[in-house]
């Protein structure tokens, strides 16, 4: 399975919780007003690693700049059919927390990332019928360039194993993309016979429309690369510690 993906950006969280052991996840779970301090400080330190791939020997998490997503599909809505093959993004390790919060109480982080330039690049086809879009019929190359995407992700955090040897698995709760700038598109042969020109520029005075009905797919597939990513980190950091 390829793990790569644009999310990896986000387990800087948990790539900090994993290699805080859990002596450390201890330690944040008990002294309630530095949780946010202990988890921020130690994914800051985390950060330039994860963003080249800088793993310790025996990892195997993927690199995350460029990422690549291998296919993406979009269904469920017959008026919006589209999907996105070999997908690179680059962009990625520019990435910044702009919150994070522990909640003790109930076992949850949540965090909002924000990316301030995301570029994709990769195969599309699509057939799409929408009311404020010119039907586009297609299938050829596909770029994207987004400003100012931010995601926020509440995961559940729970201790597992026995004692002395507890370890820290995490399942996502909540997994929100929010695409709040720019969005260009770049779409070759996207109505055959209709310059790719025309098209584009009809695209692009509306980009949301077609951003929004690819999110939940977005959506679903980082939140399942994302939670095999962090648990998978997890287990890479429990076998370096034998
Ligand atoms: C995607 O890349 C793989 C590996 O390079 C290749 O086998 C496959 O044909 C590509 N898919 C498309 C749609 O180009
Ligand atoms: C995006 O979708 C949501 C519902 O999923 C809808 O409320 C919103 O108006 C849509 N925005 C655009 C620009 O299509």
């Amino acid at each position: 399975m390829e793990l790569s993906n644009v999310v990896v950006l986000l387990i800087l969280g948990f790539a900090g919780v994993s290699c805080m052991k859990p002596t450390l996840i201890n330690e944040c779970k008990k002294g309630t007003p530095n949780a946010e301090r202990c988890v921020l400080a130690v994914a800051e330190r985390m950060r330039p690693k994860i963003a080249k791939g800088e793993f310790p020997e025996g990892f195997t998490v993927p690199r995350l700049d460029p990422a690549f997503i291998e296919r993406l599909e979009v269904t469920g809505d017959p008026n919006f059919i589209a999907v996105f093959e070999n997908v690179t993004v680059s962009g990625l390790k520019a990435f910044h927390v702009d919150k994070l919060t522990v909640h003790t109480s109930d076992q949850q982080i949540s965090l909002v990332t924000k990316l301030d330039y995301i570029h994709l690049k990769g195969k599309y086809t699509m057939k799409s019928n929408l009311k404020m879009l010119p039907p586009v019929d297609g299938a050829g190359y596909a770029t994207l360039e987004l400003t100012n995407v931010k995601v926020l992700v509440r995961l559940h955090y729970f201790l597992i194993g026995k004692k002395g040897a507890k370890t820290v698995r995490f399942l996502p709760t909540e997994f929100k993309v929010m695409f709040d700038g720019d969005a260009n598109f770049a779409l070759t042969n996207a109505l055959r016979g209709k310059p790719d020109q025309v098209t584009n520029e009809a695209i692009n005075k509306m980009p949301h429309e077609i951003l929004n009905k690819t999110k939940p797919a977005v959506q679903r597939h980082l939140s399942e690369t994302f939670t095999t990513i962090v648990n998978h980190l997890m287990e890479d950091a429990e076998r370096e510690r034998k």
